[in-house]
């Protein structure tokens, strides 16, 4: 009788097996030394929690709400919940949503979950940008999907390519139009026009990715590219970067009532529905103070960082290097000269006390790159201009090479 195989390995799925381990994780393992100055993480800036008042809500739902607050709940969320998320878009973007169009979520990366789920099997295309975030290609990637790598250009989408990867098949597709992680870059208005003209007509879910719009610091906030214009369209959001991402609460929005009942359905299945508590603090939150006037802290600051890295990089990295100027987000992205690869350049930017985020696993096809994502979020503006004088140091000694 052969050996048997005893094996962990022998007995996981091959949706597991194909999706690509969190290396971010380990980055930031390595860059978690505090006498190295991370610009690996993707940390929301601390000034963002308002820690009393959300103190002050929780009070307040004990003593209002009581058992409601600990009891099970709708798999949907809770209706005053999603009501205030419907209006908020609907004050910003003139949109008619309603309550019923919304679905809460454990973060918004839970929608990316159960968009997998209920839209995939294996094979299947699923059209994303390229680069794009990297936690959406491990999601998907759990269903075995084919991914179709759109160029990102510094306006918005490659059209030729977003064309053919349509023409190819492809169920869903995947943007992130406002401050794209990774690379920091938005969408002009002429380019949204462009990519919903060539998506109308075509049957496909469209994601639009929108967790940093609420952070611009420079310019005019931009419509979305489907959302309730397009029959498929749907917007995903997330109270992390605007109050707290610890309490886990994102939402799905969108007119397609099929899409989001198979996703009811599917969160169903996956945890019953979103922290009951958390919902009642938030909620009591937005409705207590002005979310608007914290979001003016955040945005002062976050502006404020990055100008610190744009004019130290436009000071410190030799020519040859290009890099995003965001406007908003937390995130811009760094190339180097062709035939650099920027996972070489990490230990060597390590030995300096500096860390980034190589670009490699931001691109659903596996490749060596020459791209790195910067934060700017968690450091003041002094050890920014710091940490990129010693990141241009080694990317010049690395020129010499
Ligand atoms: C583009 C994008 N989508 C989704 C998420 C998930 O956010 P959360 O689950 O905290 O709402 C993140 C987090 O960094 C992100 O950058």
């Amino acid at each position: 009788m052969p050996a048997a195989d005893l094996s962990t390995a022998a007995l996981l799925s091959d949706g597991i097996t194909s999706t690509p381990p969190s290396f971010v994780r380990s980055i930031l393992k390595a860059a978690s030394d505090p006498s190295i100055t991370s610009f690996a993480g993707g940390l929301p800036n601390p000034i963002s929690f308002p820690q009393e008042q959300l103190l002050e809500s929780m009070q307040r739902v004990v003593a209002e709400r009581g058992a409601d607050a600990f009891q099970y709940s709708a798999t949907a969320g809770i209706e005053e919940l999603r009501q205030w998320v419907a209006a908020r878009i609907n004050q910003r973007f003139g949109t008619n949503y309603t309550a019923d169009d919304v679905l809460i979520t454990t973060g918004s990366q839970q929608v990316l979950d159960l968009l997998g789920k209920v839209l995939l099997n294996e094979g299947d295309g699923v059209i994303v940008e390229k680069p794009t975030y990297l936690a959406a290609i491990q999601a998907f990637a759990l269903q075995r999907p084919r991914f179709h790598e759109v160029e990102l250009t510094s306006e918005g989408l490659d059209i030729e390519g977003l064309e053919r990867a349509l023409d190819a098949g492809a169920k869903m597709v995947y943007l992130i139009p406002n401050f794209q992680n990774p690379t920091g870059l938005t969408y002009t208005a002429d380019a949204r026009c462009q990519v919903r003209e060539a998506l109308s007509g075509r049957n496909v879910v469209v994601v639009e990715d929108d967790p940093y719009g609420e952070l611009r610091f420079e310019g005019d906030s931009l419509p979305y590219i489907g959302g309730a214009a397009l029959p498929h369209g749907l917007v995903m959001g997330s109270f992390s970067k605007t109050v707290t991402p610890g309490f886990r609460m994102g939402y799905a929005i969108t007119k397609d009532h099929e899409l989001l009942h198979a996703m009811n359905t599917a969160k169903e299945a996956a945890d019953l529905h979103t922290n009951v508590f958390g919902q009642f603090a938030i909620l009591d939150y937005l409705t207590h103070h002005d979310l608007d006037e914290h979001l003016i802290k955040i945005r002062n600051l976050y502006r404020e960082q990055a100008k610190a890295m744009t004019d130290a990089m436009e000071e410190f990295f030799p020519d040859g290097v290009t890099f995003t100027k965001p406007e908003g987000g937390m995130f811009l992205w760094v190339t180097l000269p062709e035939g650099m690869f920027s996972m070489e350049l990490f230990p060597k930017a390590l030995e300096r006390g500096v860390a980034f985020v190589p670009g490699d696993p931001f691109y659903a096809q596996p490749g060596t790159r020459n791209t790195l994502r910067l934060n700017f979020t968690n450091a003041d503006a002094e050890t920014i201009r710091d940490g990129i004088r010693r990141l241009g140091q080694v990317i010049a000694e690395s020129f010499l090479q």
